[in-house]
């Protein structure tokens, strides 16, 4: 089945991989397209932190709460956020972080694994 929505370019800056996310999908939902080992699926609703990162540079519109407890108003004002709790609103780049980084780069190997890019 195809999808139609609307997609524009994630890249993850410490790996230069990207994938394509559409409007309205989460960063994390897009993520998993690019079908590797390392990228940790927790809960999806916000409660666990699993999938923290960091927007550097473009922008985001919030699919659902994002807890406190994993990520605190001062992040937030740094660009962390939940991967599974907002979606792009423009091409974007991004980092991993917390407790995702370590099975995500655990999971890609640089010199096996070229970036991915995904169109
Ligand atoms: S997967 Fe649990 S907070 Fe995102």
């Amino acid at each position: 089945m195809f999808d139609f929505r609307p997609k524009v370019q994630v890249t993850i800056d410490q790996t230069g991989e990207s994938y394509p996310c559409a409007i309205g999908e989460s960063l994390l939902q897009g993520m998993l397209r690019l079908g590797r080992k390392g990228i940790p699926v927790g809960c999806v609703n916000g409660g666990c932190g699993v999938c923290k990162v960091k927007i550097v540079e473009g922008s985001t519109e919030i699919l659902g709460p994002v807890s406190r407890a994993h990520v605190t108003a001062e992040e937030e004002m740094q660009g962390y956020t939940l991967a599974c709790r907002v979606g792009p609103s423009c091409e974007l780049r991004l980092e991993v972080a917390g407790k995702m980084s370590k099975p995500f780069f655990k999971g890609y190997d640089a010199q096996a694994t070229p970036p991915a890019t995904i169109k």
